[in-house]
């Protein structure tokens, strides 16, 4: 004799096979269970027939049946009793099943109570959000900071990883423990020493996961909430996100032709810890911070007791002169915490970098970064220290020197074809990935931005690389992405975008 049960199960086994004939019929046969649960044909407390029973009526095996009760066991939907038998749970965990049927629509109540409010985001979050800068398209005309990704030897750089895949230790499959690979901290040593001047040794180097991990490291080792860090203004918005979400102040201090500007003493310095600072390459307005200024902030961090933290992020690509030598490096024992990134030698998706740490910091470093970041990727690091040795990292970036020299030139000359001279900020010195035109004082960069966008051409507005809101006008343009025969177009759009922009200031 059929039971109840037995008939419904019937019913929706065959409605089941009907949809997905593929299907195993113990799932099948647990998913018609968990359905009848969730809508309530089988309610709590429900006694379901004895596996035996259940496979008779419905032909299938004893397996099939103690495999779907099993499952809906071990997902809480029923509960088994010894020598009792198995229930329908009185709680089920329908709120985390992702297919749970949807009830259906049903007119609003007006006189229903409102659904209770989700727990709250934290201040922390709450801040964050706040100030949100990243871009979320990354690629296209002139979109800044990019390199040309399709330019790195791929081929190539896959070879050498297939070779450690197949080769290597199975520790290079687990966590990263000693702060990264330490070939890629050997390798990484050599050239900081020799391209950077850069003092260091293998063991001060950690391998981070970007540069933004490494500002992250830095700020939570180095500063408590309440503390405060001197930070360029303008300057990099990640660096102001961290300090922000960590709950350390950022002070903004100008900067001009020369670099960072120091200020008079203040008794708020006493929290001062950190001073961030681009002195090869100023974010984003390009200066290179001149010798006066980096022997006076580095005797403003000693006699403050900060640390500097130097980033280095672009300063390989330089287009005449020779490179600028590293702060970190200008005076024995400098009290600067060095960071440099592939990021923009090789491509941002390798999410690699590395700092280099006083060998006072640099244990501390390693244990803290395994405790909250649990690191890994060092296959991938073997890999790059197999590519820098072998000389391919340097080819690479003498590559990319002329590549994004002969691109800059010609956006250079696009821009003056098409708005006349005088445009390229002052600060400008020949270097990096990307260049900042000035626009006349009360054209909104960000409505150009936002124009030039819905066009298709991405740039960013220079005033929101400031602290404050009535900062300078300008425009970010990336070049090093775009081939020198797919400008034009685009800064056609853009100059249009700007002309017209000025056009709208100037009285009738
Ligand atoms: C000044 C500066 N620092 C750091 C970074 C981020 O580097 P990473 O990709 O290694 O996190 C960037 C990226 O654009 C940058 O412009």
């Amino acid at each position: 004799m059929k039971s109840l049960i037995g008939d419904l199960l019937l019913q929706r086994l065959a409605v089941a096979r009907g949809v997905s004939s593929a299907a195993p019929t113990n799932r099948l046969l647990y998913e018609c269970l968990r359905g009848a649960i969730l809508d309530g044909t089988l309610p709590a407390a429900a006694r379901l027939p004895p596996s035996r029973d259940l496979a008779r009526e419905l032909a299938v095996s004893r397996n099939t049946v103690v495999f779907a009760y099993d499952q809906l066991l071990a997902e809480g939907y029923v509960r088994s009793r010894v020598g009792s038998g198995t229930f329908v749970a009185e709680v089920f965990p329908d709120t985390y099943t992702t297919v749970a049927p949807k009830p259906p629509a049903r007119a609003a109540d007006p006189t229903a109570a409102p659904p209770p409010p989700t727990p709250p985001l934290s201040q922390r979050a709450l801040g964050l959000l706040g100030r949100i800068s990243a871009s979320t398209v990354q690629w296209g005309a002139f979109m800044p900071g990019v390199p040309d990704v399709t330019a790195f030897p791929h081929r190539r750089f896959a070879q050498i990883l297939a070779q450690h895949a197949r080769g290597g230790a199975p520790s290079l499959r687990s966590y990263a423990t000693a702060g990264g690979h330490p070939a890629l901290q050997r390798s990484l040593a050599n050239y900081l020493r020799q391209a950077r001047s850069v003092t260091c040794e293998a063991g001060q180097i950690l391998i981070t996961e970007g540069i933004h991990q490494a500002i992250d490291l830095v700020t939570r080792l180095l500063a408590d909430p309440g503390d405060a860090a001197w930070v360029e203004d303008p300057g990099y918005w990640g660096t102001r996100s961290i300090l922000g979400v960590n709950g350390v102040q950022a002070r903004a201090l100008p900067v001009d032709a020369e670099g960072l500007q120091l200020p008079e003493a203040t008794p708020e310095d006493a929290r001062l810890r950190l001073a961030f600072v681009t002195p090869s390459h100023q974010y984003p307005l390009g200066s290179v911070m001149s010798l006066t200024r980096r022997l006076a902030l580095l005797e403003a961090a000693r006699r403050r007791r900060l640390w500097v933290v130097e980033d280095d992020y672009d300063s390989e690509f330089r287009f005449a002169g020779q490179p600028i030598p590293s702060l970190q490096g200008l005076v024995d024992d400098a009290p600067v915490i060095y960071v440099g990134t592939f990021s923009k030698t090789l491509y941002p998706g390798l999410r690699t970098a590395y700092m280099v740490l006083p060998p006072s910091l640099a244990d501390t470093f390693r244990s803290a970064q395994m405790e909250l970041y649990r690191g890994g990727h060092l296959l991938e690091q073997a890999a790059l220290a197999d590519f820098m040795d072998s000389g391919q990292y340097a080819a690479h970036i003498r590559r990319m020197r002329i590549l994004y020299g002969a691109r800059r030139a010609r956006l250079i000359a696009l821009v003056e074809e098409r708005l006349g001279p005088g445009w390229i900020h002052p600060f400008d010195s020949n270097a990096g990935l990307h260049l900042v035109l000035s626009l006349p004082a009360g054209v909104s960069d960000v409505e150009i931005t936002a124009e030039a966008g819905r066009a298709g051409v991405l740039v960013r507005p220079l005033s929101r690389y400031y602290a404050a809101s009535d900062a300078p006008a300008g425009l970010l343009l990336g070049f090093a992405s775009v081939p020198e025969a797919a400008m034009a177009k685009p800064m056609d759009i853009l100059a249009s975008c700007i002309e017209r922009a000025v056009q709208r200031m100037r009285p009738n």
